[in-house]
């Protein structure tokens, strides 16, 4: 891997995190434009700088061509400035261009387009009428321009476009020009500002600049081959290409053949509007900014603070609408200046009329629910208020009822096993693979969930197994396959739903690279898929082949199944906590919905919605998603992009520190995901290890890939278990991070973070690896020692991680099953009565005398330590001695549903006695 991955890096990698290698590189620029002017003219030393300036510009306009700021102009005048060995213009075109790129500066003055720097020299009729009255704040993007036309006529162009603007658009926007498909495809991987493409037919398809590099990239996205394609298709293929690349962007074609022919076909059906070449100009310039009009509106927030701001009286249970009792108060004034007025005049309720009902939504709640649908990729979606938490609780309601099978990975957010003693459905626990060394779980392979199925169909109750329900990815970074877990899934249940809780992975849709990982990536690409004609042959080739009979089982767990396209239904739902990694307060949630058999889910997810979600919904927080989906819908692409590779450098940097790394280290993909399961050999994220290409192979082929932006950052090394970590991190460096575990802390990076962020972890981790370094010095052979041995009770001394074991028989319909399912809510109501249920102390010898000679001992209730977070005993679940064995070794604070002064919560054997094996639910 580490030749081709030599070859591979650097600019390529520069691609993908084109907006801050750019910001570096103009940096560059600007530091050696200020050294050449400062330097003694014409001495060697201010040669050598011109010279240094002439390759580092030359590297760089060579995608610059991507960008509307600085331009062709500006570029021309440094490069004349180069020319004519003028140090002092050169850099002060340099400083200012550079200034505008870091600060965005350029998106509210014009007159830092202007090469002279003066707003007073631009002619003044050169100006979009609107600029004559300053600097303007209104939201600017860019605008891809595909044409064949000459590069020389651009500029003209570019000033006509310029001149269609007017004061009262609602956006700003600047033209980029490019003559071909490669460059097309380059701009909008590159350039997050880009909004809108405007594709005029017949241009070419090689770029015109010197691109060998990026060509091999654009090469592995978009596979195009020129010259099979019929005339005039280019213009339609690079619309999908885009489309496919960056779903959110409009699409307007321009196209001297018949356009109201073409815009019936499906090769158009991406394309927002179609224009005639002759057509107005002004046309697609009102449908540019319509557009992005239609990703701006946030129905519901619009119209909260249109009602916030009407004089209103309430005589409704809301004293605290308005604020005046807050701002009158002797005692709580400091409550309404620390949230200020508006959080109050926002507050009201559906019932006050205007305002949309989250209950029943047939106004702004329901256009804000549509517009999630459409940015997220989902059918339909709906907005939830009490975190994923309850998103989940409503989904398993909605698609189980009682003694429906639920194949479900054991360490699921408890939110979906309470789902389960709520709606009756019985879990078939499955396991994760462990990460004992690490004290954490991974994710479910594949072959265990087909097994599961497979077990279900030999004993004839396939037709009860409901539901797959996966944590996507885990808490961890472990990333599914999710096309190729339905695919395989749907080849033995070709109804199968599948419930992927993305509680963390809600950003993933906004890049191209997270996105194949997702459950509505996953439900698009395969409904695509199952349309093609060419899947309908490759799967009577494979039906020829391959029998699904469980008795088959062995071969079928090593074949790649593939599902009946006249059978096969996509039913994908999606939770997602969008304030955990979106733009929304706490507890804002959203459910995602791709199901073909929807109308079979619509009334109970109806029921469900309603019996879970309250009747004084916070409205702050509906607004809330309502923003966070605009801005992932115009933003989330440059946002998720820059997080990645601020991850990507993160880890990098804390790893190949020679102090840090001598007691912190960022668990790897090899470290965090068995080879068995990276097929592709991926091991780790950038070169020396990998290259971007082999990344998005890895993330393409493998059964589980890595998320880079959850860093595992294991700290035993430095004798720290996670919660000290954390804790130190905290109180000493003002760094939240998210969990813990034995050994490590989860560093999370997300939109938020800045490079300023990723500073202040490195050097506190560099501070206190200093302190260790000190201390094992000054303290000697002793405290090396000590070290030693808590390092070793940290990374070594680990204990075992326990499986589910087994549902006591009496709630089981068939002890003798092969499948585990059992049921989960009586054994769960049997503790409400007190004389059903015991305590035994942890410690007790009462414990291990039961372990060895019975009775068995039940658990009563749900425990969970945190962390890890799942629950290690569920109720009716029979505790063994590795069980036992786990809870004596833990040693965190926080044990869900156990007080160590009572102990463990059983099952009385009475009662257990008692119980008929039947469906007794
Ligand atoms: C996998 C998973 N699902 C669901 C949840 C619950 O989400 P929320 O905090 O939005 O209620 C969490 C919370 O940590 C989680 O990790």
């Amino acid at each position: 891997m580490n030749d081709t991955a030599k070859n591979a890096s650097g600019d390529l990698a520069k691609v993908f995190a084109a907006a801050s290698s750019r910001a570096d590189r103009w940096r560059e620029v600007n530091a050696l434009a200020r050294a050449w002017a400062t330097a003694t003219p014409r001495s060697t030393q201010a040669d050598k700088l011109r010279e240094d300036a002439v390759k580092v510009l030359a590297g760089l306009v060579r995608i610059e061509h991507c960008w509307a700021y600085p331009g062709q102009r500006l570029i021309d005048a440094m490069s004349d400035a180069l020319a004519e060995r003028d140090a002092n213009t050169f850099a002060r075109i340099v400083q200012r261009a550079s200034g505008a790129i870091l600060t965005g500066e350029f998106r509210r003055d014009e007159a830092i387009w202007d090469p002279k720097g003066e707003a007073e020299s631009l002619a003044l009729d050169a100006l979009p009428p609107d600029s004559a009255t300053g600097p303007t704040s209104k939201p600017y993007f860019e605008v891809l321009v595909v044409t064949p036309t000459d590069p020389a006529a651009w500029p003209r162009a570019r000033e006509e476009m310029r001149r269609m603007r007017r004061g009262d658009d609602q956006f700003n926007y600047q033209p980029v020009h490019v003559g071909s498909f490669e460059d097309a495809c380059l701009a909008v991987m590159v350039n997050d500002s880009i909004q809108a493409v405007v594709i005029a037919d017949g241009f070419q398809f090689e770029s015109r600049h010197d691109l060998p590099d990026l060509r091999d990239f654009l090469a592995r996205h978009v596979k195009v081959d020129p010259t099979s394609l019929a005339p005039g298709a280019l213009a339609t293929t690079l619309a999908k290409a885009i489309k496919n690349y960056r779903p959110e962007i409009d699409l307007y074609l321009i196209s001297d053949r018949s356009p109201e022919l073409l815009a019936g076909s499906d090769e158009t059906a991406c394309v927002r509007r179609m224009f005639h070449h002759v057509e107005e100009p002004m046309e697609i310039h009102l449908s540019v900014l319509d557009g992005v009009k239609d990703r701006f509106e946030t129905p519901y927030f619009d119209n909260l603070k249109k009602y916030a701001m009407r004089p209103i009286g309430t005589f409704h249970a809301l004293p605290i609408a308005r604020g005046k009792s807050v701002f009158k108060s002797n005692w709580i004034r400091d409550f309404g200046q620390f949230y200020g007025t508006n959080i109050f005049f926002a507050e009201s309720s559906a019932t006050t009329g205007g305002l949309d009902s989250l209950l029943e939504p047939t106004g702004n709640i329901k256009k804000a629910q549509e517009a999630v649908a459409r940015a997220f990729g989902a059918q339909r979606a709906f907005l939830g208020t009490n975190g994923t938490s309850t998103s989940n609780k409503i989904v398993v309601q909605a698609v189980c009822k009682p003694g429906d099978i639920v194949i479900v990975d054991r360490n699921c957010h408890k939110s979906h096993h309470y789902g389960f003693v709520l709606s009756g459905a019985q879990p078939y626990y499955v396991e994760a693979f462990p990460l004992t060394h690490y004290s954490m779980y991974g994710a479910v392979p594949l072959k265990t969930i087909k097994k599961a199925l497979l077990d279900c169909m030999a004993e004839g109750k396939l037709d009860r197994v409901k539901v797959i329900d996966m944590t996507n990815c885990t808490f961890d970074g472990h990333m599914y396959n999710t096309k190729r877990v339905m695919e395989e899934c749907l080849a033995i249940k070709p109804d199968l739903l599948f419930l992927w809780d993305e509680a963390w992975f809600g950003f993933a849709r906004f890049n191209p690279f997270h996105r194949r990982r997702t459950a509505m990536g996953a439900a698009a690409a395969l409904s695509a898929r199952y349309r093609d004609p060419a899947y309908k042959a490759e799967y009577e080739a494979f039906a020829k082949k391959v029998k699904i009979d469980p008795k088959n089982t062995a071969q079928l767990l090593e074949t790649r199944l593939l599902p009946d396209p006249d059978k096969v239904k996509i039913r994908s739902y999606q939770t997602n906590s969008t304030h955990k990694s979106m733009s929304a307060f706490r507890q804002g949630s959203m459910m995602l919905v791709w199901d073909d058999d929807w109308h079979k889910v619509e009334g109970p997810f109806t029921e469900a919605f309603l019996a879970h979600t309250s009747t004084s919904p916070n409205l702050q927080l509906i607004a809330s998603l309502d923003i966070a989906r605009r801005q992932m819908e115009l933003e989330g692409y440059g946002l998720t992009m820059a997080m990645t590779e601020l991850a990507i450098r993160l880890r990098k940097t804390i790893n190949e520190n020679p102090l840090i790394s001598r007691y912190f280290h960022v668990a790897t993909a090899e470290d965090m995901i068995p080879a068995e399961f990276r097929e592709s050999g991926f091991k780790d994220f950038g070169p020396p290890h990998s290259s971007w290409a082999q990344m998005i192979d890895s993330w393409d082929r493998d059964e589980f890939a890595l998320d880079p932006t959850r860093l595992t950052l294991v700290c035993g090394n430095a004798g720290f278990d996670g919660t000290q970590l954390k804790g130190l991190l905290s109180e000493r460096f003002d760094i939240q991070i998210n969990k813990t575990s034995r050994n490590s802390i989860l560093v999370q990076t997300n939109i938020n973070n800045s490079h300023s962020d990723a500073a202040l972890l490195v050097k506190a981790l560099a501070d206190l690896s200093r302190e260790i370094d000190q201390r094992l010095a000054k303290g000697g052979k002793p405290a090396q020692e000590t070290h030693a041995a808590r390092v070793k009770s940290l990374m070594v001394d680990v204990p075992d991680l326990p499986n589910f074991s087994r549902f006591h028989d009496g709630f089981r319909e068939n002890p003798k099953s092969k499948s585990n399912e059992g049921h989960m809510r009586p054994a769960f109501f049997s503790a409400y009565d007190e004389a059903n249920s015991e305590f035994v102390k942890l410690a007790s010898k009462e414990i291990d005398d039961r372990l060895k000679s019975g009775p068995e001992m039940v658990s009563a209730n749900f425990v969970i330590p945190y962390p890890p977070g799942f629950p290690i005993m569920v109720p009716g679940q029979v505790i063994t001695a590795d069980v036992i064995t786990y809870m004596r070794k833990l040693d965190v604070k926080e044990i869900h549903g156990y007080v160590a002064a009572q102990g463990l919560k059983l099952i009385k054997p009475s009662v257990l006695a008692g119980r008929k094996q039947t469906n007794d639910a």
